[in-house]
């Protein structure tokens, strides 16, 4: 390593980007910032939020979903960037939107994060550093951990599944919990066209909520005010200087850590 020139050292890992990396272990790259993409982690996006009107994206979302597949974090964010490109053109109809299909099911169907919630998350970080962005994000999840989806009624002649849909809160922001628990508490299978719709649907849900909150941000006039029951209790001892600084994340412990049924050992005597 050492006897790699800066410039070799940088080909050789793939360029600007792994540039902190040849730093950190070689020390060969005495600035390693030269070269990022962005300016610091934390510095603010350079695009310019506009507003929309959530009730024209709310269809375009649900749309989106069905459109070739791509999904929820694809039909969050092309409802929110794609409506400002028709509106208002470049920059927001130059991004590659296609990409934004990684997020579909809980990222390459892991079943991580609800994949509309890292639609709007993804929308919100185009415009907004981590410093504004980050009370957004949480409003946002707190809400979803709460609510009873799906919300959002599809007009006649929308793609997927016409009709209600039984809702569930599931307490979590994961697609997981999202899905699994409203498949279980409806009787609803998970891998079909109905749960399908759901999520559809919810897609609409999140970009409606997000709107909400960026048209709000936009007119300064966002006031985050949701909390959970992890945040009034757990995180008082479970935290940076706290009595168990352990923890890491914010999602209400109460689906896994609530002493629940559901979370009991399923590898021994089961069924
Ligand atoms: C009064 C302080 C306090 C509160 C409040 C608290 N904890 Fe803890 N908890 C601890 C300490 C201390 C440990 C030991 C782990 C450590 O040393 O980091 C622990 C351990 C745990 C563990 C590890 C397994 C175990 O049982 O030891 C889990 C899981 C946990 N807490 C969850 C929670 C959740 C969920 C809440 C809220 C409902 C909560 N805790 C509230 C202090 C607290
Ligand atoms: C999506 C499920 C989930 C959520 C939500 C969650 N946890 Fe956990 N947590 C786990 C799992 C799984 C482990 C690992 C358990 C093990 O080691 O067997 C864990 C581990 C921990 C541990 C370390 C001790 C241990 O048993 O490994 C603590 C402390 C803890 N959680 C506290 C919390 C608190 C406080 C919250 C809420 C702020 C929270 N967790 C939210 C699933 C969750």
């Amino acid at each position: 390593m050492t006897t790699l020139s800066r410039r070799d050292a940088l080909s050789w890992l793939g360029g600007a980007v792994l540039g902190g990396v040849v730093a950190g272990v070689g020390g060969v790259v005495s600035t390693a910032r030269e070269g990022f993409a962005a300016k610091t982690a934390a510095s603010p996006a350079l695009w310019t939020p506009h507003k929309l009107d959530a009730a024209e994206c709310a269809p375009l979302a649900h749309a989106g979903y069905w459109y070739e597949g791509l999904g929820c974090c694809y039909g969050v964010f092309e409802s929110i960037i794609g409506s400002m490109g028709r509106k208002h053109g470049a920059p927001y109809n130059q991004f590659p939107f296609a990409m934004m299909e990684v997020g579909k099911s809980g990222i390459s169907d892991w079943g991580t994060v609800c994949g509309a919630l890292l639609g709007a998350a993804s929308a919100f970080a185009l415009f907004w550093g981590r410093k504004e962005r980050d009370p957004m994000v949480t409003e946002l999840f707190r809400w979803y951990e709460k609510t009873a989806f799906p919300m959002y009624t599809p007009a006649p002649g929308a793609p997927g599944l016409a009709g209600p849909l039984p809702t569930h809160v599931s307490g979590s922001v994961l697609c997981h919990l999202s899905v699994s628990t409203w498949s279980l508490a409806t009787g609803i299978d998970a891998n079909s066209k109905q749960r399908s719709e759901r999520c559809s649907r919810i897609t609409a849900d999140v970009a409606v909520k997000a709107i909400e909150i960026m048209n709000a941000k936009i007119d300064g006039a966002f006031a985050p005010g949701l909390k959970s029951t992890a945040e009034a209790g757990c995180v008082s001892c479970h935290g940076k200087g706290k009595a168990s600084p352990i923890l890491k994340g914010r999602m209400d412990c109460t689906p896994c850590h609530g002493g629940s049924v559901h979370v009991q050992d399923k590898f021994h005597k089961h069924p």
